[in-house]
């Protein structure tokens, strides 16, 4: 189930890493997927498992650590973690997709080889660009960052940061010179014992066992030598980072659908009413192919998108549709599953609630709907104009 015969396109050792995952999700992550979520929490365990199975630097180069695996693999990753439970599957992406693309793009031969492999629980990563009045108008960020000597002296805050209560690294942004708007925007990278204050984490209706915290930097030093990218080229490393990203989140939604889906659809054809099982009344069944459809469109749409990156063509546009649409999808099939299984579906136990609490975040980060469409629409009327 899941993997579609129209896109068996994937390579062995992708297929090879997909057969992994799927072990992994089932044997660690499985058994405490309900307790994370009762307790808001991420086991420690998934975490270090993630990195012993190597799925911490997917795309990372072998003599620095990693896999050297493609970008496609990291995506049937997300996925594949995601079917299972989407709070993983999010620690899993922003560290590899966002945190780990930033130092492989842009970090110098010397930030790669201190940096990369970002191999142990200690050196889990986090992307700090949100603040309380900046998320979508996320260039507006208030946090600044002032020279002092070869140091630089970095005050303001960030909201929601995916993580960042686990992590031991943190991309942070913030202008050095409010004067030169979006153009002042550096990337720094602090490290826990820098003085990073966890000022809230925050109790969310789904993907309850990722945290996502307010971090206050009260004169946090950096050396100079932590600018990531050069100064004033944060904001676009934000960006390029984000447009890879979005697949990653799109993956997310996408597997998470396929998880509910797998979950709800057995129990239909066991569950007997008026002496048939129910999923085979034709009000049931036509709600299921429609699913099925939902499905295949949204996988059709993510994996196209990785393979444009992967090509290296144009891919931001692609990508804007796969999360848009991944994430209508994720929202629609997991609130059909707990319809298909009853009351049941409405319960804790079967875990069939969990995908559509945690199906809700997929419009809200890495650029809300609005934005993907705003994304979209810009390409729209550039090519018609
Ligand atoms: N790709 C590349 N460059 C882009 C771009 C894109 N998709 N969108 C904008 N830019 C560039 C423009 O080219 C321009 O750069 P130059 O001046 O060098 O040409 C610059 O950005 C500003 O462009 P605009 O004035 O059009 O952009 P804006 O200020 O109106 O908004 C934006 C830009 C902040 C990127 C906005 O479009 C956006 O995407 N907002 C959402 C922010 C977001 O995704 N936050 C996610 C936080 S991380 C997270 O959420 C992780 C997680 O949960 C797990
Ligand atoms: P707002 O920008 O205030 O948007 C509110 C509403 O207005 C939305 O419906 C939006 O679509 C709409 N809107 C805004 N602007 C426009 C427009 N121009 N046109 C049309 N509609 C518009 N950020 C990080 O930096 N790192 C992280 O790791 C991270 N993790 C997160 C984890 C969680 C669980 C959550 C909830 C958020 C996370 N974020 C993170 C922040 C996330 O990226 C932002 O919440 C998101 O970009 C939206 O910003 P906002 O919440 O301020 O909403």
């Amino acid at each position: 189930v899941g993997i579609p015969r129209s896109l068996n396109t994937f390579s062995d050792e992708e297929i090879m890493l997909r057969d992994a995952v799927r072990r992994f999700a089932s044997d660690v992550v499985a058994p405490r997927v309900r307790e994370m979520d009762e307790n808001e929490s991420m086991d420690p365990a998934v975490i270090q498992g993630l990195f012993d199975q190597g799925l911490m630097g997917i795309e990372t180069s072998p003599d620095q650590g990693g896999s050297g695996s493609s970008f496609t693999s990291a995506i049937i990753a997300i996925e594949e973690l995601a079917k299972v439970d989407p709070s993983v599957s999010v620690l899993c992406d922003v560290h590899n997709t966002l945190v780990n693309t930033v130092l492989r793009k842009y970090g110098t031969v010397d930030q790669q080889q201190k940096w990369l492999p970002l191999l142990s629980e200690s050196k889990l990563g986090s992307f700090c660009l949100s603040e309380t009045s900046s998320g979508s108008d996320a260039f507006a960020l208030k946090t600044r960052a002032t020279k002092d000597g070869n140091d630089w002296i970095i005050n303001g805050s960030k909201m929601w940061i995916t993580n960042s209560y686990e992590a031991g690294i943190f991309l942070i942004f913030a202008n050095i010179d409010p004067s030169k708007g979006y153009k002042g925007i550096t990337c720094f990278l602090a490290t826990k014992d820098m003085g990073i204050k966890i000022a809230k984490k925050e109790q969310k209706l789904g993907i309850r066992a990722s945290s996502t915290c307010t971090l206050d930097f009260d004169d946090l030093k950096i050396p100079e030598d932590n600018i990531i990218g050069g100064v004033g080229k944060g904001y676009k490393i934000a960006i390029e980072i984000l447009n890879e990203g979005r697949i990653g989140i799109a993956a997310q939604m996408l597997g998470l659908a396929q998880g509910a889906f797998d979950k709800a659809v057995p129990y239909t054809y066991q569950r007997q009413q008026f002496g048939q099982p129910v999923g085979t009344f034709q009000g049931m069944a036509f709600q299921i192919a429609q699913a099925a459809i939902d499905l295949e469109s949204a996988r059709l749409l993510t994996y196209n998108a990785a393979r444009l990156k992967e090509e290296g063509v144009s891919f931001t546009k692609e990508a804007a549709m796969a999360k848009y649409w991944s994430s209508v999808v994720a929202q629609r099939v997991a609130g059909s599953a707990i319809e298909w299984a009853g009351g049941v579906g409405f319960t804790r136990e079967t875990g069939i609630e969990k995908y559509w609490r945690d199906s809700k975040i997929g419009a809200i980060y890495e650029g809300t709907s609005n934005i993907q469409l705003q994304t979209i629409a810009k390409f729209i009327q550039k090519d018609y104009s």
